[in-house]
């Protein structure tokens, strides 16, 4: 079926000037962007986006990163949407994805890996509705 999932390219991506080449590839792999935004996030937007992680060891590193510069938040659609990105994306250390992944081919850590990617439909749709109204969203 054709879905929606959350996507985020990441400030090693934006500084490095590479918007268009991680677009680029997700585009190659199918999907379609239907809503776009540059932002750059508050300390407070990033505690809420990842709350999960909230005790994780690497939370407070992994919010200072993604407000250390501007990200691209997107909605991207396509058939099974949350798969085909995550496969396009690649494993969340870049040591351990396959080549031709966006994160083999253009991430430079675990932290900075260049790219979020919703892992369900549900979080999809939470993820979504954390930076879009329905309105900015043009299939
Ligand atoms: P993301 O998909 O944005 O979701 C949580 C992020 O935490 C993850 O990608 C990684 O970039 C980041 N992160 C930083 N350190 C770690 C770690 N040790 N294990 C897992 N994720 C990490």
């Amino acid at each position: 079926a054709v879905t929606r999932t959350f996507s985020i390219i990441k400030p090693d991506a934006t500084r490095r000037n590479l918007t268009g080449a991680v677009t680029k590839m997700l585009e190659e792999a199918g999907l379609r962007v239907v809503a776009s935004k540059r932002i750059h996030m508050t300390r407070e937007q990033a505690e809420g986006f990842y709350g999960v992680h909230r005790e994780r060891p690497f939370f407070n590193d992994l919010v200072s990163f993604m407000i250390s510069g501007p990200v691209v938040v997107q909605v991207l659609e396509g058939e099974d949407a949350v798969k085909r990105n995550r496969d396009i994306m690649g494993a969340t250390n870049p040591e351990n994805a396959e080549p031709g992944t966006i994160r083999k081919e253009l991430a430079e850590s675990i932290e900075a890996n260049s790219v979020h990617g919703s892992d369900s439909d549900e979080n999809a749709k939470t993820e979504i509705s954390f930076f879009f109204s329905d309105d900015e969203i043009v299939g």
